[in-house]
């Protein structure tokens, strides 16, 4: 061992990398002390309340500017082209049990992507690209597919006049969608890009840094996405909002999960020690969807629980919390909600890989030992169980 290397069995153990600083990047900038989200620099206030679109902030986040028009408008065609996603593919997702999660179906189906991919065995920085731009259109056609495939509707083709926001409405719900839902969408997908080294962000990196390939990385960013600790936990809001169900009840349902130490999905974050900003955008829209479906149940739900837990706890409200009303007001069932950030998060994704791939240093942490040394092979006929330990 060399002087300059840390002996792991001498240092202290950071659980769930706490505070590890484990890449340079200057794609976002999750800003805990501030409650502050930067991408490539503008702050995410500023993004919410000036963008023209979602397909803008993929143009930011993969090219280090906002675009000009002109070349808006050719990233939007080059989305638009790619969006059709293979037929084999969506027959593998006709195939599967009805049972199964879309989140799985999803990071299956993105996996069998990369068998039709025409830049399946070119791993160069131009096809990779082209990978990440593929990858950002077919996701949604994915996701929106699933969704025609479970309810028994005929899968529709993104139609190359509308906005990404507007063609995943329209592939969900086969209508072209009022101005105020589809902004609500952009706004959805805009806030979802990005966020620093995340988990499902860290496990692309991780993938890419052994130089496996985009879709590789992609897949594993799924897999990790879906947990109830990250991307998952927006389906979990829904559900419980809907287990309450009248706010005579919000008090009791709360204060009684508190009390046994259960955690209130939607609620904390690693990073931020102040308000989730994207929270801010996602609460006022919420609330204003719901005004116009006349139904502003959830949110009153909802804004009663942030008090109880704030109150309670001292926590905030994360993205996952009001972007579950959001969705619901969209008309999108709550199984598909990860399935929606995942459609947003693979431009962050998609970005990520190719920082790593361009800085690349493999990404290979160690452990500290806790075991035995030097046990005594006792060979199978000798081997006896040691009785429990009551
Ligand atoms: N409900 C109740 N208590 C909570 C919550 C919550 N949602 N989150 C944290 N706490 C409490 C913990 O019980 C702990 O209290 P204690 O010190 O009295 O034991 C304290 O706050 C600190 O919690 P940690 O577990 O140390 O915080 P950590 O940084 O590990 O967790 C996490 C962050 C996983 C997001 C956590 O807040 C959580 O489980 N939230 C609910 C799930 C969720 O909403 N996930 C989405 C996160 S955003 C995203 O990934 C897109």
């Amino acid at each position: 061992m060399s002087e300059e290397m840390v002996n792991p069995q001498e240092t202290t153990v950071v659980r769930g990398l706490e505070g590890v600083v484990a890449a340079e990047t200057d794609i976002s900038f999750v800003d805990g002390v501030h409650g502050d989200l930067y991408y490539k620099g503008y702050n995410i206030h500023e993004i919410a309340d000036n963008t023209i679109s979602y397909v803008e902030i993929v143009y930011l986040l993969l090219n280090g500017d906002l675009p000009t028009r002109e070349q808006l408008d050719h990233l939007r065609r080059a989305i638009v082209t790619e969006m059709r996603v293979p037929t084999q593919v969506i027959k593998m997702m006709e195939i599967m049990p009805p049972s199964s999660h879309p989140m799985d179906v999803l990071r299956t189906a993105v996996s069998a992507l990369s068998h039709f991919d025409p830049d399946a065995f070119d791993n160069s920085l131009e096809a990779n690209r082209r990978k990440g731009i593929r990858l950002i259109a077919q996701i949604p056609t994915l996701v929106t597919s699933l969704y025609r495939i479970r309810n028994n509707l005929s899968i529709l083709s993104p139609d190359p006049q509308l906005n990404m926001a507007q063609n995943i409405l329209y592939m969900f719900h086969g209508s072209i969608p009022d101005e105020r839902f589809y902004r609500a969408m952009d706004l959805l997908l805009l806030l979802h890009a990005d966020h620093g080294l995340n988990a499902s962000t860290f496990s692309a990196r991780v993938t890419a840094s052994t130089h496996a390939d985009m879709h590789s990385a992609v897949t594993s960013a799924l897999a990790t996405l879906k947990g109830p600790l990250h991307g998952g936990a927006n389906e979990r809001v829904m559900k419980m909002l809907m287990k309450i169900k009248f706010i005579e009840e919000v008090e009791e349902y709360i204060h009684s999960m508190l009390a046994q130490g259960q955690r209130v999905m939607g609620f904390g974050h690693r990073v931020y020690k102040k308000e989730d900003p994207r929270a801010r955008h996602l609460r006022t829209i919420s609330e204003e969807l719901c005004r116009l479906n006349e139904n502003e149940q959830f949110f009153e739900i909802a804004h009663k629980i942030e008090d109880i837990v704030l109150k309670a706890k001292g926590i905030y409200p994360n993205v996952d919390f009001y972007s579950a009303i959001v969705q619901h007001a969209l008309g999108i069932p709550p199984e598909f909600y990860t399935t929606l950030f995942a459609a947003s998060r693979i431009s962050g994704w998609v970005s990520h890989i190719l920082d790593q791939y361009a800085n690349n240093r493999l990404i290979r942490p160690t452990s500290k030992y806790t075991g035995e040394y030097n046990r005594k092979f006792v060979p199978i006929e000798e081997r006896t169980i040691e009785p429990a330990v009551s």
